[in-house]
């Protein structure tokens, strides 16, 4: 396949960037979508210039890293996949493939197509996690019957992975379905009651203190999301910042 990519070109964050023409040939329909980019970047290497930088690790759905927003959708075109899941038989002869970065103030670009997700992270440390006692008395976590239902609802919510394509998604670049998704894994099961007041408090603040906006229900976020993470959550999340609000 012969195509052309219109790729956002940003040297860093302090500088503005502008989309930049490329044509590319010879593209296999079997190569993924961060093949294509690599043989892109090496083609731009052997002419001396500046390889397109973007992000990626595992380059098989589980990382989260590869973020980038094609033909107006976080991770393209495909449902349920990341990007360096997406084929570039979902392309065709001909097409021009217009290639950005996630957007959102709370991820500024740190160079072309990658950006600055730390801000999850510290999502994260405001409550993502249950405090154990790993003293060499520790129950074993089989011996705390869970009813089905509810292990089979925190483990939906427990494959986010962390990619940013909800906020990238959202009009309000909300990150309400990553947080929501990482306080409902631990908000349905027994481990994740202990703390969860704190959790939800501050998980929430932070998400507030990042710069993400609202959720008002679009749900873009929903269709977006390489993992399928539903709406469900955020209502879930909303009742448990409700009863901690009121529980004080
Ligand atoms: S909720 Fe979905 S889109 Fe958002 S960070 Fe998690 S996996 Fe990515
Ligand atoms: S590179 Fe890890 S999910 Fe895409």
């Amino acid at each position: 396949m012969d195509l052309t990519l219109k790729i956002w070109r940003q040297a860093s964050v302090d500088e503005d960037g502008k989309m930049v023409d490329y044509s590319i040939s010879d593209v296999s329909p079997d190569m993924s979508f961060l093949e294509m980019m690599d043989m892109h970047n090496e083609q731009l290497i052997n002419k001396g210039e500046d390889p397109v930088a973007f992000d990626h690790d595992c380059r098989e759905g589980i990382c989260g890293m590869c973020s980038m927003f094609i033909n107006g959708e976080a991770h393209g075109p495909d449902r349920l996949v990341t990007t360096c899941q997406l084929h570039m038989r979902k392309f065709k002869d001909g097409d021009t493939i217009v290639i950005e970065p996630f957007r959102a103030n709370a991820f500024p670009v740190i160079k072309d197509l990658a950006v600055d997700r730390s801000a999850f992270d510290r999502i994260q440390q405001a409550g993502g996690f249950v405090s154990v006692n790993t003293s060499g008395n520790t129950q074993d976590a089989n011996a705390i019957p869970i009813d089905k239902h509810n292990a089979d609802k925190a483990f939906d919510a427990a494959t986010c992975i962390g990619c940013g394509a909800c906020v990238a998604s959202c009009k309000n670049a909300s990150a309400m379905l990553f947080v929501s998704a990482k306080v409902s894994q631990y908000a349905l099961l027994p481990q994740g009651k202990v703390e969860a007041t704190d959790r939800v408090l501050n998980m929430v603040k932070q998400m507030d203190e990042e710069g993400f906006g609202n959720c008002t229900n679009t749900g873009a976020c929903e269709v977006e999301c390489p993992k399928g993470i539903s709406l469900e959550n955020i209502a879930r999340m909303n009742s448990e910042y409700l009863y901690a609000s009121l529980k004080g």
